[in-house]
Order: C-alpha cells, then sequence, then structure tokens
C-alpha cells in the first residue's frame, strides 16, 4: 500500500485503557478457569431498563411494524418529542431553559465527545489529569497539543483555572468527575466560565454523571451565569437510566456560541447531517420515557440501588484505612492503592489474590499512578462478596 496513514495515531497508547483491562482479565480467567471473578472496573451498568422505557420500546417497536406508523431516517438532531422532553428535563431539573434548536441527540456522550473535535481548529486543549481518556485520545487523533492540569489531593482532584490566561483554549470539565468522583461546586464553576469568557476559550462539559449529585452541586455548566457564550455540554443516558447498550444521550450548544460569525450549533448540525444519521427511533422513544416523569422516578430508583454499593465499598476503604474519594454524588471510589502500590501492580494484586476486577488509576493519566478505580455499578451481591474479600484479606 502506498497511502498515508494518520501518523497522529502513533501518539496513543497501543490499546483504549477499557480494552486493556479486559484483555487482561481475559487471558488470566483463560489461565485459571475456577477463579469466581468479580467485575469493578469500567462504569458498566448491570441492573435492566426500567418498567417505563421497555413499555415505550415494545410500543415503538410495534409502531415499526406497521404502514402507518413505520419511520425510517430519523432527524440527524432527534425528533422533536425527545427535544422537547430534553428540554422539559432541564428545565424541571436545573431550571435551565433551553431552545430546542440547542439539544442535539446522538447516540451518547463517548461519540460526540470524540466527534466534536471534527469543529475545531489547531487549538490547545487544556485536560484535567487523570481524565476520561476519550478527551485525551481523541484531540490526539487529530494532534493537538494537549495541556494536563493535576487532579490530586491538594486541589481535591478538581483543577482550577490556571494562572496563565491562556487564550482560546478548549477546556474539558467532568462533574461528578470520572475517575474521580469529585464534584465542582456552582462556586469553582463560576470560575471556570469567568476564565472561559476572559480568554476567549471554550468549555465542554461532560455531565454524564449528573444524576448521581446528591448534595446540591450544579448538574449542568448551564446553571452557571454566563456559561450560554463559553459552554457545550454532553450529557449521556447510560449512567441515569441504563442506557449503556442502548445508546443515547445528547450535546447541547448555545445559539450565543459564535465564531467569527459562525455558529458553532450549525456547523454541529452541518457535522451530523453528512456523518450522522440519527439515533434509531425506538431508542429514541425509549430516551423519551427515561426522562419522563415515571421514568425519572424509576432512574432514581437504580442509581440509590448503586449508590447502596458505593457505601459497601466506602465502609471496607475505611475500615482499613484507605483514603479514597468520590461514592457520595458519584459511582466511583477513587483510592489510594494501599503500601504504595502501583496502579498495574494493584490491579493484578486484586485480580490473582482477590478475583476483584478494577480500573488502574494511571489509565487515565501520569497523575492517577498509584490511585485505583471501583465503581459501584456491580449487583448488590457481587459487590457484598467482593467487600467480604476484600475484609479479610486486604
Ligand atoms: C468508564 O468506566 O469510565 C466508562 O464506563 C467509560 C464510558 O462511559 O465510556
Amino acid at each position: 500500500m502506498k497511502i498515508k496513514l494518520n501518523e497522529n495515531y502513533k501518539n496513543l497508547k497501543e490499546s483504549y485503557l477499557f480494552s486493556e483491562v479486559a484483555k487482561r482479565v481475559k487471558a488470566y480467567s483463560a489461565e485459571h478457569p475456577e477463579a469466581k471473578i468479580i467485575r469493578l472496573g469500567i462504569g458498566d451498568v448491570t441492573l435492566p431498563l426500567t418498567a417505563s422505557v421497555i413499555e415505550a420500546m415494545h410500543k415503538a417497536t410495534d409502531e415499526m411494524g406497521v404502514q402507518a406508523t413505520f419511520r425510517g431516517y430519523a432527524p440527524e438532531h432527534g425528533y422533536d418529542f425527545i427535544r422537547e422532553a430534553v428540554a422539559k428535563y432541564y428545565l424541571e431539573r436545573t431550571g435551565v431553559k433551553l431552545e430546542l434548536d440547542e439539544i442535539f441527540v446522538g447516540d451518547g456522550a463517548k461519540s460526540d465527545i470524540a466527534n466534536i473535535t471534527d469543529l475545531f481548529g489547531d487549538n490547545e486543549i487544556m485536560l484535567a489529569d487523570p481524565v476520561y481518556p476519550v478527551y485525551m485520545d481523541s484531540n490526539l487523533m487529530r494532534g493537538r497539543k494537549v495541556t494536563l492540569l493535576p487532579a490530586n489531593e491538594a486541589n481535591g482532584f478538581l483543577p482550577m483555572p490556571p494562572a496563565e490566561k491562556k487564550e482560546g483554549v478548549i477546556v474539558y470539565l467532568c462533574s461528578p468527575g470520572n475517575p474521580t468522583g469529585a464534584v465542582y461546586s456552582a462556586e469553582q464553576l463560576s470560575e471556570w466560565v469567568k476564565y472561559a469568557n476572559e480568554t476567549g476559550s471554550l468549555i465542554i462539559f461532560d455531565s454524564a454523571y449528573e444524576a448521581y449529585v446528591s448534595d446540591g452541586s450544579p448538574r449542568s455548566i448551564f446553571e452557571i451565569e454566563g456559561s450560554r457564550t463559553c459552554a457545550i455540554e454532553i450529557c449521556s443516558l447510560s449512567k441515569t437510566a441504563g442506557f449503556t447498550g442502548t445508546r443515547c444521550g445528547w450535546t447541547i450548544i448555545p445559539l450565543e456560541l459564535e465564531e467569527d460569525g459562525r455558529s458553532l450549533a450549525k456547523m454541529w448540525e452541518r457535522r451530523q447531517s453528512t456523518k450522522f444519521n440519527g439515533v434509531p427511533y425506538v431508542v429514541q422513544r425509549a430516551a423519551e420515557a427515561a426522562i419522563s416523569e415515571a421514568g425519572r422516578k424509576e432512574s432514581a430508583e437504580s442509581i440509590a440501588y448503586y449508590m447502596e454499593n458505593a457505601k459497601v465499598l466506602a465502609s471496607v476503604m475505611r475500615e482499613k484505612g484507605i483514603s479514597f474519594t468520590g461514592g457520595i454524588n458519584s459511582p466511583y471510589i477513587w483510592l489510594k492503592c494501599p503500601g504504595g502500590m502501583g496502579s498495574w501492580e494493584f490491579f493484578d494484586y486484586l485480580l490473582t489474590k482477590f478475583g476483584i476486577v478494577g480500573t488502574p488509576g494511571v489509565g487515565f493519566g501520569a497523575e492517577g499512578e498509584g490511585y485505583f478505580r471501583l465503581t459501584a455499578f456491580g449487583s448488590h451481591e457481587a459487590t457484598l462478596e467482593a467487600a467480604e474479600r476484600l475484609r479479610k484479606g486486604l
């Protein structure tokens, strides 16, 4: 072949973090088929879709089998019914008012986070370290310069704007944060919004874990004054309503966001209409049901279930004197590996000694070395069993 390849791919790690974890677990299981492995690694939900969601999916599936109600291509940005449902969800949950033209329904936060990079030129990127790997990888693939802001014990795992005012930077913020579970207060987010507006920068706010906020912290960047001129928000129903396998989320681009007389919302619409064919009708109806009043009540029960698991894991950490964060506004426990172990060393130790899979902190960035993430998305039974194993042997 004589084609030129994207040289930037050489700057990526050999495999995506969760694929690497899965590969190592598979290899271990093949050698130890007797091991009863408990998976608390990737943040994948385990509870089934709720009753309202399933009912809506059944109904929509039936509609697809009848000539009069069959639907072909969906609008790339989502049907009006789901855009209206998202607007209602924001208004009722956060007091944020959105125009329908600002809401773009997609197949989940991961894709939109990666694809939004299509809209931008060669800007500097600012990321927390540790961070959700998609922010880093999708920008490395485009050869962008990435500046890391350490998220550590000293700043409560919540990096704040740097003293140096850099112009035209794209900043990614995730709150409640993946992987650390730390949540920004309204005051802290206001500082970021101020920084972005003063420097002509853009915040990409990942609110995938908003449903886990329990202490009154903001669920949306748009709760913060001034954010409409400097922020895009990307959210997902994966963790809110168990849609990891069903795939639906949305991106909010305020109509005020313009550069050079060009609207970012219009550019995204243009991008999506060329590269995306919309979320399936059945899934959009499921998403509508998930954020309806009944759906929200059901999801709240699932979230309470997972947060019970977080309590179980947190209590083991306390008993063992292991310092950790998260587990309050987040389904993740971010712990310091005991005995000064490195992240992958602790991964091997947990897997081989206890049959427990977690995620090595260093996989989220160099600052995560010596840390480890456990998810509360397992079943109660599995989480209790994991806690018991750790209690006895750690
Ligand atoms: C995680 O474990 O960090 C998430 O499940 C990954 C994702 O949402 O893509």
